[in-house]
């Protein structure tokens, strides 16, 4: 699989030491505040399972599951809500999780959804944001780290459903990228 990436951009201790610092930033400010943590799945998976066991406060968790890649390696612009019923956000502290910000239509699409049912703050943490003009004016309350305009994979991102599991980032070869993109 790692054979598979041109390069590797975050190994796991660097990756794990980031996320001591981001948590520690949230439990301070979210201390004596209930948080509600909404993870966005499948690629947000990996990042939260690590980021919430780091994060010194009571908090509650629930999962948002969207579609707007359909596996593959550009976004249809469209975004879709996998599930009947939106998580519980009213008078809640909501941080909202996701792997990565791109075009930055999910997050608003899902900010904007989430906002209807009056939270009462909202913020969102990505573990990646790719520095590049966006679709959509988003901006993270908590950032990872800031990556180009590439596809990567790995610590819960994919290609295809594929890579997630690799522990740390990296920039996939573009032979493997299907040649119909854009
Ligand atoms: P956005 O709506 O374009 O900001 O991106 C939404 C989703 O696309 C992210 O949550 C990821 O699941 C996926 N995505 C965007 N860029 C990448 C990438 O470089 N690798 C893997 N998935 C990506
Ligand atoms: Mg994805």
């Amino acid at each position: 699989m790692q054979g598979d990436l041109e390069r590797i951009l975050f190994d796991e201790p660097t990756i794990l030491r980031r996320l001591d610092e981001i948590a520690a930033q949230v439990s301070k400010d979210y201390s004596r505040k209930e948080l509600t943590v909404i993870a966005v799945l499948n690629g947000s998976l990996v990042f939260m399972a690590d980021l919430m066991r780091r994060i010194q406060l009571p908090l509650r968790l629930d999962c948002l599951s969207v579609a707007s890649y359909h596996g593959k390696a550009q976004t249809s612009g469209e975004v879709i809500f996998k599930q009947v019923a939106l998580p519980d956000v009213q008078d809640r502290h909501i941080l909202i999780l996701d792997d990565i910000l791109d075009s930055g239509n999910t997050l608003a699409a899902i900010r904007e959804r989430l906002e209807t049912a009056r939270p009462r703050s909202i913020k969102i943490c990505v573990l990646l944001s790719k520095k590049k003009e966006r679709a959509h004016k988003v901006d993270a309350d908590y950032l990872g780290f800031e990556i180009g305009d590439e596809f990567v994979v790995g610590y819960g991102l994919d290609y295809d459903e594929r890579y997630r599991n690799l522990p740390c980032i990296g920039v996939l070869r573009r032979e493997l990228i299907e040649s119909n993109r854009g």
